[in-house]
C-alpha cells in the first residue's frame, strides 16, 4: 500500500509542509529516496534500515520508494528519518490504522532507534499552528521548544518504538505543555546591570542616547577601560522585548540549533560578540547548510564587534546590507532565502596599535603613521553608519575604588522607553520608521528643524572642529534623540552641543590630540 506522512522543512526562518510518501513494489529489494534529497537525507537510508531492525521490525523484502514533495524544494538534513521509517512500516503493513494525516512528524534516528533532536522546531510548530494542524510528534529534547508555539498538541518521543506504540494506540503520551506567559516573565531578567560600572558617566550617557534612538555606537579607549563591560550592558537598557519579538528571536536561534532544551524562549535581548576571525558566512549567514549568521542571531538585540580594526575588510563590507535593510538575503543554487537582522551595532577599538595613545598614564609606543594606518582600517562605509563615537578614558584608582554606583539599568531603561514612545508617535504616519537612527534625509528635514541659534552652533562646530560633511546628518539625528529623552518638541542648542561631542572620530584633531 501507499503511505503518506507529513513533516516540515525550514527555509530561512519559516517552515514548510513536506509530504513523504512510501510505496513498495515487486522489484529488487532496496530503498530509494526521490524528491531532491541532499546528502544527509540520502544517508537516511542507512539509519532508517538499522533503526527499523533494531526495534524488532523487518525491512521489507521489496523495493521501497520514498517520494518527498514538493519536488522542487531541496530537502536537507536528517530530520526526516522518523517520518520515513513510519511511512515505510505503514506501507509494508507492519503497523496499521495510523491516523497519520492529522500529525506532523519529525526526528532524526540513531541506529538503535533513538529519536534525536532537530533544528528549527519552533518555526515548524508555529507554521503548524498557522495551517491549523493540531498535533506534532517531536523528539523529546525538542518538546519544550515546540510547546512555546501554543495551540498545537506536542507529543514527545524518545524512540521509534515509542512513536509507533503511540500511533497504534498501544500506549498513551501526554502532550507537553508550557506556561508561556509564566516562562516569559520568569526569563526576562538580565544577570548584569549598569550599576556594576563605576564612574564613566559620560559613556553611560552616550549609551543611553544610543539606546534611546537605536543609534549604532563606537567606543575607543585603552585596554581595560571597560569598553566590553559597558557594551555588554547595552541590551539591559533597551525596552523590554515583546512576546512577538521574543518568539522571532527564538525562532532564529532555533533554526541555528542554538537553543538548549531547558531554555525554550529567549525573553531578553541577545548580545552577540563574534571573534574578529569570523568568516563571512559566520557573520552574515549562509554556508552549505544555510544557517543564520551573527547579524541574525543578534536580531532585536546588540551585535558587538570588539577590536574592530582586526576584522577583515570584506566581513565589515558585508554588514552594509543588514545595517540598511534590517535583513540579509542569501542566494542559493535554487532559490534565495532571507533572515531578519535588525540589531544595534556596538563596536570597540583601541586608539592605536599599542592601545595607549589616549591613556595619560601610559606612554604610547606607536609612530604616527602606524596610528593613521590602524584607524584607516575602519574608515568608510561602516563608520558612516555609526552615529555616536565616544572616547572611553581609563579610570583612576580612586574612581575604581569608590563605593557609590550610578543609575541602574531599570531606571535607564525607563528613560529609553519613554523616548522610544515619543518616536513611535512622531513616526506613526511613516510606515516602517520606528526610531531616530533610521531616519533618512527627507525625515531629517521634516523632524529636525533647527532655530537660528542651533544653526549657528552647528555651522561653527563643523568649521572650527573640522567635522566632516557626513557628520552633519548624524548630529541632527542624535540631537533629535537627546531632545526626545528630555521630552522636548524642538531641538535646542544644548541638544546640538551634546550630539557634537559624540563625533570623536570625525574631528581632524584625532591625530594631534
Ligand atoms: N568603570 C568600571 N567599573 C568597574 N569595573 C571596571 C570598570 N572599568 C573596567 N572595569 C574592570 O576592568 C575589567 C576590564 O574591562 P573591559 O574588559 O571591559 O575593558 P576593555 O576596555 O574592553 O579592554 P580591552 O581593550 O582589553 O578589551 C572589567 O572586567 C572590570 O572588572
Ligand atoms: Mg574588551
Ligand atoms: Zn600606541
Amino acid at each position: 500500500m501507499l503511505a503518506k506522512v507529513y513533516s516540515m522543512a525550514v527555509l530561512g526562518i519559516d517552515a514548510f509542509l513536506i509530504g513523504i510518501e512510501a510505496d513498495l513494489s515487486e522489484m529488487l529489494p532496496g530503498l530509494t529516496i526521490v524528491g531532491l534529497p541532499d546528502g544527509a537525507v540520502r544517508e537516511s537510508r542507512e539509519r532508517v534500515m538499522s533503526a527499523i531492525k533494531n526495534c524488532g521490525f523487518e525491512f521489507p523484502n521489496r523495493k521501497v520508494t520514498i517520494n518527498m514533495a514538493p519536488a522542487d524544494m531541496k530537502k536537507e538534513g536528517s530530520g526526516y528519518d522518523l517520518p520515513i521509517a513510519i511511512g515505510l512500516l505503514m506501507a509494508s503493513e507492519q503497523v496499521k490504522n495510523i491516523p497519520l494525516e492529522a500529525y506532523i512528524v519529525l526526528g532524526e534516528l540513531s541506529l538503535d532507534g533513538t529519536v534525536k533532536p532537530v533544528k528549527g522546531v519552533l518555526a515548524m510548530a508555529i507554521k503548524a499552528r498557522e495551517m491549523g494542524i493540531k498535533k506534532m510528534v517531536v523528539p523529546s529534547e525538542n518538546a519544550m521548544e515546540a510547546s512555546v508555539a501554543e495551540g498545537v498538541k506536542i507529543y514527545p518521543v524518545h524512540t521509534l518504538s515509542e512513536a509507533l506504540e503511540f500511533f497504534t494506540g498501544d500506549s498513551n503520551i501526554e502532550p507537553f505543555t508550557t506556561d508561556l506567559s509564566g516562562l516569559f516573565n520568569q526569563a526576562r531578567h538580565y544577570a548584569i546591570d549598569f550599576k556594576d560600572v563605576k564612574g564613566q558617566d559620560h559613556i553611560k550617557r552616550a549609551l543611553l542616547v544610543a539606546a534611546a534612538g537605536s543609534h549604532n555606537i563606537l567606543m575607543v579607549g585603552p585596554p581595560g577601560s571597560g569598553k566590553t563591560m559597558l557594551a555588554r550592558r547595552l541590551p539591559t537598557i533597551l525596552p523590554d522585548l515583546s512576546l512577538d519579538e521574543a518568539l522571532e528571536t527564538t525562532k532564529i536561534h532555533s533554526v541555528a540549533g542554538l537553543l538548549d532544551s531547558n531554555t525554550p524562549l529567549l525573553a531578553i535581548r541577545p548580545f552577540r560578540s563574534p571573534h574578529h576571525t569570523i568568516s563571512d558566512a559566520g557573520l552574515i549567514g549562509g554556508g552549505s547548510y544555510p544557517r543564520p549568521g551573527e547579524v541574525s542571531l543578534s536580531h532585536h538585540g546588540v551585535l558587538f564587534l570588539d577590536e574592530l580594526p582586526e576584522f577583515s575588510k570584506n566581513v565589515l563590507e558585508n554588514l552594509r546590507q543588514p545595517l540598511e535593510d534590517g535583513k540579509v538575503t542569501i542566494s542559493r543554487a535554487l532559490m534565495s532565502l532571507s533572515y531578519p537582522a535588525r540589531f544595534m551595532l556596538a563596536v570597540a577599538l583601541n586608539p592605536c596599535p599599542c592601545g595607549y595613545y589616549t591613556d595619560t598614564r601610559h606612554k604610547c609606543s606607536c609612530k604616527p603613521e602606524q596610528i593613521q594606518k590602524y584607524m584607516a582600517r575602519i574608515s568608510g562605509p561602516l563608520l558612516d553608519r555609526i552615529d555616536i563615537h565616544v572616547e572611553v578614558p581609563a579610570l583612576t584608582y580612586d574612581e575604581l575604588s569608590q563605593k557609590t554606583s550610578g543609575q541602574d539599568s531599570a531606571s535607564l531603561r525607563k528613560e529609553v522607553s519613554r523616548a522610544r514612545e515619543i518616536q513611535l508617535s512622531r513616526f506613526k504616519s511613516d510606515r516602517k520608521l520606528f526610531c531616530n537612527a533610521h531616519m533618512e534625509s527627507r525625515h531629517i528635514r521634516k523632524y529636525c528643524e533647527l532655530n537660528e541659534d542651533c544653526q549657528g552652533l552647528l555651522k561653527n562646530a563643523i568649521e572650527k572642529l573640522g567635522l566632516s560633511a557626513r557628520a552633519y546628518d548624524r548630529i541632527l539625528k542624535v540631537a533629535r534623540t537627546v531632545a526626545d529623552i528630555e521630552g522636548k518638541e524642538f531641538i535646542e542648542s544644548a541638544h546640538i552641543s551634546e550630539a557634537i561631542q559624540y563625533r570623536s572620530l570625525d574631528r581632524k584633531l584625532w591625530m594631534a590630540n
